[in-house]
C-alpha cells in the first residue's frame, strides 16, 4: 500500500446493494486469501527517523488475531495469508541488515506464521514491507536508503540483503507452507538493481536449503498495469529484467500488485480502472516467458462498481492460468475503523470490526459481495508451497 495507510477521507456511507452472483470456473488458482497487515505499523512520522522503533507489541504493531484467522480458514475456506513485517524491527538499526535478528520480534512474527501454517494448515507469505529500502521507515514508501545503492554510504548492501534472506529462510526451512516474498513494492530505483536484489534473495534462500515458493517483485510498486512500461525516475520496465531471474529449483513466481482506482493507488473509493485489460500486457509477458504470478495486493471500495471490478479481476486470474493465486488488501488486528484501501468508509477486511461511520466494514461488503463468491473450492491444502 503506497499511500498513508491511516489517512481518512470523510465520505458518506454508501448503502449495500444486492449481491451479484458469480460462478467460479476451472483455472489454476492454488492460493487465495488476504493480507494480514500490522507488523509494520507505528513508524510513520515524516523526518523523524527511528520513530516507533522498536515499537511495542500489541500497541504499535501486531501480526494477526488468531480468532479472525480461524474465521477466514474455517468459515471462508481461504488458504493464504500475507503476513507483513518491518525489516528495521527484525534487524535493528544498531546491528544492521543481516543475520542478527531481534529474537523477540522474530518470535512474535513466527508465532503468527506458525499458527497460520502449522495449526490452521494454510499458507503464509512472509512480507518484508520495506519498498526495497532499509534504515528509515518514517516516511514510507519514500524514506530510507535503497538496498544496494552503492552511491549511498548509508545503504545496506545487496550482500547484506542476501544474508538477511538466507537467515530468515533457514529459520523456516522445515515449514512447507511458507512462501517467501522478497520485498513489498520496490519503486523509483534502477530496475537492474531490483533484479540484482531479487537474485541475491533467491540465492540466499536456496543456499539455506529452503525449497518453498518465492515471489519476486518488479519496479513501479510492482504494478501489473505498468509491468511493460517505464516507471518512476525513468526506470526501465520490469519486463526488461524480471525474466532474467534464475532459480535452480524453478519455484519462483512474479509478485504483482494491482489496485483498481484511477491512479492505481488504492486510495480512492471509485474503481475506474479495468483490471483485465490493464493486465493484458503482463499476462502476455508471463506466457511468453513461461512464468507464473500472484496478485498479492488489490482492493476495491464499498460500492457496486468496485464489487464488480474486484470480481472481474478475480475471475480474470481464474481464467488465465499464468496466475496461481491472490491476496486482497487488507485485514489485520489493529486497523480499527480505518480503511486500508479505497475510501474512508470502506473499513478493513477484519471480521468483527466496523468502518469509520459505525457501518459495515469491507468484510461485510467487498468480501461478501465480490470475494466470497469467487473463492475456489479446490485450493491447495497440503504439500510444499510451489507453482503446482
Ligand atoms: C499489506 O498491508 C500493509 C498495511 O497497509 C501495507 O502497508 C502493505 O503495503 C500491504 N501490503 C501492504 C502492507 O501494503
Ligand atoms: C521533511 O523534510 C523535507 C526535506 O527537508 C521537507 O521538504 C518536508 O517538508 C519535511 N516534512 C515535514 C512533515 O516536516
Ligand atoms: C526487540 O523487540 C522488542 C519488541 O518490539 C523490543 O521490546 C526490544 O526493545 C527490541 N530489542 C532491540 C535490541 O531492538
Ligand atoms: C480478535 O477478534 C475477535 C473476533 O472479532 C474479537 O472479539 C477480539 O476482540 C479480537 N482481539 C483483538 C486483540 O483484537
Amino acid at each position: 500500500m503506497k499511500c498513508d495507510i491511516l489517512k481518512m477521507f470523510p465520505l458518506s456511507l454508501i448503502s449495500l446493494l444486492a449481491a451479484a452472483l458469480f460462478t467460479v470456473t476451472g483455472g489454476k488458482i492454488l492460493y487465495a486469501g488476504v493480507n494480514e497487515s500490522g507488523g509494520e505499523f507505528g513508524v510513520f512520522s515524516p523526518n523523524n527517523t527511528g520513530f516507533g522503533l522498536p515499537g511495542r507489541f500489541n500497541v504499535d504493531y501486531a501480526f494477526i488475531n488468531k480468532t479472525t484467522v480461524d474465521i477466514f480458514v474455517d468459515q471462508e475456506k481461504i488458504n493464504f495469508f500475507r503476513v507483513t513485517f518491518l525489516m528495521e524491527r527484525m534487524c535493528p538499526l544498531a546491528t544492521g541488515l543481516g543475520s542478527r535478528f531481534n529474537e523477540t520480534y522474530f518470535n512474535e512474527f513466527a508465532d503468527a506464521v506458525n499458527y497460520i501454517t502449522n495449526t490452521k494448515h494454510a499458507y503464509a507469505l512472509l512480507d518484508p514491507h520495506n519498498y526495497m529500502r532499509y534504515g528509515d521507515p518514517s516516511s514510507q514508501p519514500f524514506s530510507g536508503p535503497i538496498i544496494g545503492d552503492t552511491s549511498d554510504a548509508n545503504a545496506a548492501t545487496t550482500a547484506q540483503f542476501k544474508t538477511f534472506w538466507q537467515e530468515l529462510a533457514r529459520r523456516f526451512v522445515n515449514n512447507p507452507r511458507v512462501v517467501f516474498g522478497i520485498n513489498n513494492e520496490p519503486h523509483t530505483m534502477p530496475t537492474d538493481l531490483i533484479l540484482a536484489n531479487d537474485q541475491a534473495a533467491i540465492d540466499g534462500i536456496r543456499a539455506a536449503g529452503a525449497k518453498q515458493l518465492i515471489l519476486a517483485p518488479g519496479n513501479g510498486f510492482t504494478g501489473g498495469h505498468s509491468w511493460t512500461q517505464v516507471t518512476g525516475n525513468g526506470a526501465a520496465p520490469s519486463s526488461d529484467f524480471m525474466n532474467k531471474l534464475v532459480d535452480p529449483l524453478h519455484n519462483t513466481a512474479i509478485d504483482i500488485h494491482e489496485y483498481l482506482d484511477v491512479d492505481f493507488s488504492g486510495s480512492h473509493d471509485e474503481c475506474a480502472q479495468p483490471g483485465p485489460s490493464n493486465l493484458a500486457a503482463l499476462t502476455q509477458w508471463l506466457q511468453d516467458n513461461n512464468l507464473k504470478a500472484m496478485i498479492t495486493e488489490f482492493g476495491g471500495g464499498n460500492n457496486q462498481n468496485c464489487f464488480q471490478a474486484v470480481s472481474d479481476l478475480i475471475q480474470y486470474m481464474a481464467d488465465n492460468d499464468v496466475y496461481i493465486g491472490w491476496a486482497i488488501w487488507a485485514a489485520g488486528p489493529i486497523w480499527g475503523t480505518a480503511s486500508p484501501c479505497c475510501g474512508a468508509d470502506t473499513g478493513s477486511l477484519e471480521p468483527g470490526q466496523v468502518n469509520d461511520r459505525g457501518g459495515p466494514n469491507a468484510f461485510q461488503t467487498v468480501w461478501a459481495q465480490a470475494v466470497r463468491p469467487n473463492i475456489p473450492t479446490d485450493l491447495k491444502r497440503s504439500g510444499t508451497s510451489g507453482l503446482s
